[in-house]
């Protein structure tokens, strides 16, 4: 697939694939990645499959290892990464092999997707964070891995992030399409919740997501499950197989880099927030989404 460079107002670059003009990471990329990329839709689901359905930068780590541990019935650390279930960087044989039920994950739109998913009602669990969040943890992900070849700067990012020119495309037609998704199919079997939601009450999403995929356990199991995905143990004790997924420039893995809600404030001008809400305003018109940017 050919590699893009996608520069910014100052000519910094950012390294992606370039799918039919639809943007993905280049650093997974298979001997045949379009070939499977392109073959994704045809892939046969299984009737427990669940799939974890973000954005990136919204959280996905976090959920991806309670969801697991959820459909596992076990609140036992995970010994591998999410990435080993995320739809477009494997391989379909990968995929086929994944002991069941599969907590499967991934960040392209919905019609990329294996479309068995749908005629089967995999369960869905979708996840949001704010934009101006996911715009900072974005950029400290592009600038620390190494295959992204990205020494931008942060004044230029936020016009780069509004046009999409990242991979997986703008957060605004992400999160359109999800929300037209739900509006389209409201007998789906899928879960919202988001990152601040999470963040504010973490047991409280927990308990609603096992109820929804139908867990069988009690209140001490679900405790006993968020304690474990909490930022600091998820940091402490995921870090090392992180190395394993991606070239971190530093040597150090940044996956777990702050794990707050409202860090855009350190990080946005109030230019910059002024520009970014009336981008907002103007992508977003008629969509119902609410992204709360504070928990207070
Ligand atoms: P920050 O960069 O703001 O810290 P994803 O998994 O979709 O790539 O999202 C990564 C973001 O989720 C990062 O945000 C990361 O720190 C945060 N994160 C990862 N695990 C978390 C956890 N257990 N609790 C809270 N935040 C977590």
């Amino acid at each position: 697939m050919p590699i893009k460079k996608l520069p910014d107002n100052s000519g910094a670059t950012l390294t992606v694939v370039d799918l039919d003009g639809y943007y993905l990471p280049t650093f997974y990329e298979l001997e045949d990645h379009e070939e499977q990329i392109r073959s994704l839709p045809k892939w046969k689901a299984r009737d427990d499959d669940v799939i974890l359905c973000t954005y990136p930068k919204s959280g996905t780590h976090w959920l991806w290892e309670i969801v697991s541990m959820l459909v596992q019935n076990k609140a036992k650390r995970i010994q591998t990464v999410k990435q080993t279930a995320m739809l477009e960087v494997i391989a379909e044989e990968s995929y086929d092999n994944l002991p069941s039920p599969r907590v499967l994950n991934s960040h392209v739109y919905f019609e990329y997707l294996p479309q068995d998913f749908a005629k089967r009602k995999c369960k869905i669990v979708y996840a949001m964070r704010n934009p101006k969040d996911v715009a900072v943890s974005f950029y400290n992900h592009h600038s620390k891995i190494i295959e992204y070849d990205f020494s931008g700067k942060w004044e230029d990012y936020v016009s780069r992030f509004v046009k999409g020119d990242v991979d997986y495309g703008t957060w605004f037609e992400y999160t359109l399409k999800w929300e037209k998704f739900m509006a389209d199919n409201q007998d789906y079997p899928i879960i919202v919740t988001t990152y601040e939601d999470m963040k504010e009450d973490s047991l409280r999403e927990v308990t609603r997501i096992a109820k929804f995929l139908e867990v069988d356990c009690d209140q001490a199991f679900l405790q006993e499950v968020t304690d474990l995905c909490h930022f600091d143990k998820m940091k402490k004790e995921k870090n090392a197989l992180e190395e394993q997924v991606a070239g971190w420039k530093d040597g150090k893995p940044g996956m777990y880099r702050k794990g707050d809600v409202g860090d855009w404030k350190n990080w946005f001008t109030v230019a910059q927030s002024e520009y970014f809400d009336s981008v907002y305003m103007e992508k977003m018109k008629g969509s119902k989404v609410q992204p709360r940017y504070t928990l207070r």
